[in-house]
């Protein structure tokens, strides 16, 4: 048995939009990349389906500052996670899925975890 994960390039920089989402598809589902350039780090990778409605739309989302928190707010429902936790700022038994997120030269890549790949293998 496996217990790897692999860092996947997703996008490159070019696609990153500043203050916003872009949404890119891996092996363990669509994931959401940030780019919010006055932090630092300035690239997050959480779930890109929005928990509360199930709805691939969390890219979308208008990111922002609550209480020192980097936050996306869902274009739906308007539930704000938190984009280092993954948790939801208005209900603490939600969290959205993050994942590790890094720059390598041009490439953005993001952690992927290998479990699922085996899963679904098996
Ligand atoms: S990261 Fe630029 S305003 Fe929040």
């Amino acid at each position: 048995m496996k217990a790897r994960t692999s860092w996947d390039v997703v996008c490159t920089v070019e696609d990153l939009v500043p203050e916003s989402g872009v949404a890119v598809w891996t092996e363990d589902g669509p994931v959401a990349v940030f780019y919010l350039p006055h932090r630092l780090p300035a690239l997050f990778a959480v779930s890109h389906t929005d928990p509360f409605t199930g709805k691939n739309v969390l890219a979308r989302g208008i990111t922002g500052d609550l209480k020192g928190q980097p936050v996306v707010a869902s274009p739906l429902y308007k539930q704000h996670f938190n984009l280092q936790t993954g948790r939801c700022l208005e209900d603490e038994d939600v969290a959205v899925k993050t994942y590790p997120v890094l720059l390598d030269g041009n490439n953005v890549r993001v952690e992927i975890p290998a479990v699922n790949k085996e899963s679904a293998a098996a």
